[in-house]
């Protein structure tokens, strides 16, 4: 059986544009796999249909085998696959902490609201959530904001508080969208080596959506070039950077 993620010709049709076109990828557990492609390609609604926030038209999407598309986005986040969006989505309105402690919250649980959400009193559930919360903020670097609001973060620290989610969620999946977009090049080191740190150290798999091709070149194990929501050349790092095609096409080289 494949440990990991095995798309099977998924295709994805918006009105009469197909933005994905039999979509054939492996992305293996433990490894970071990128896709990358000029912009229009298709790479986030690739995500999107991994994740479940699109259906594909055709074709498949299995984890370990099971088929997982179809299903609705919480169930898929409930198999362990964590989204980071393009976007960032963080609750602007709660704190740095309360954000981690959302996703901390043990599934189980999270019918009892915690008190600042208008739920009953403190709980060991609760506690043990804020545990986890500050474990993983201090992971990423964000502890010492945790009681600044989401919303007065720059948006290098939303995307940091927004791995910090990811991890606290047990997510063993990452799908990460642009995650050093924007970012400064002290920040892009720094979420470089996160990401790097969450595969060595925690075993995660990563299907990485990437533009900057250096950060593609340092994390990627294997590298799927998507053109016109197709995949157009697939291999290892210096591989497809180094193809003709690739260079043309997206690199204007
Ligand atoms: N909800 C939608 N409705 C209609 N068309 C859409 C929708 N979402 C995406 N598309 C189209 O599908 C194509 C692929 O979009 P997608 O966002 O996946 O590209 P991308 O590779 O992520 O690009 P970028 O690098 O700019 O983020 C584009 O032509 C886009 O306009
Ligand atoms: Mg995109």
């Amino acid at each position: 059986m494949n440990k990991g993620l095995t798309l099977n010709n998924v295709s994805k049709r918006f009105g009469d544009y197909w933005a994905l076109r039999d979509v054939r990828a492996f992305v293996p557990e433990a490894k970071i796999t990128a896709f990358i492609g000029p912009n229009g390609a298709g790479k986030t609604t690739l995500l999107h249909v991994i994740g479940g926030t699109l259906k594909p038209d055709a074709g498949t999407v299995k984890l370990e085998g099971e088929v997982i598309s179809g299903l609705p986005p919480h169930a898929i986040a409930r198999l362990g696959i964590g989204r980071q969006f393009q976007d960032v989505r963080v609750f602007k309105g709660l704190t740095v902490l309360q954000n981690a402690m959302v996703a901390a919250f043990p599934i189980s649980s999270q019918i009892c609201l915690p008190t600042w959400a208008g739920g009953g009193s403190e709980s060991a559930i609760l506690r043990q959530a804020e545990n986890e919360a500050l474990r993983w903020l201090e992971y990423v670097g964000m502890a010492d904001q945790r009681y600044a609001l989401a919303r007065e973060l720059s948006f290098g620290q939303q995307k940091l508080v927004s791995l910090a989610r990811l991890f606290a969620k047990q997510s063993r999946i990452l799908l990460l969208d642009e995650p050093t977009a924007g970012l400064s090049h002290q920040m892009i080191e720094k979420v470089v080596s996160l990401i790097q740190r969450a595969v060595i150290e925690q075993g995660l798999t990563v299907a990485l959506v990437e533009h900057n091709m250096s950060v593609v070149a340092d994390l990627a194990n294997w590298i799927h070039f998507l053109h016109e929501g197709h995949i157009a050349f697939s291999g290892a790092a210096a591989h497809v950077l180094g193809n003709k095609t690739v260079r043309e096409i997206y690199m204007g080289l």
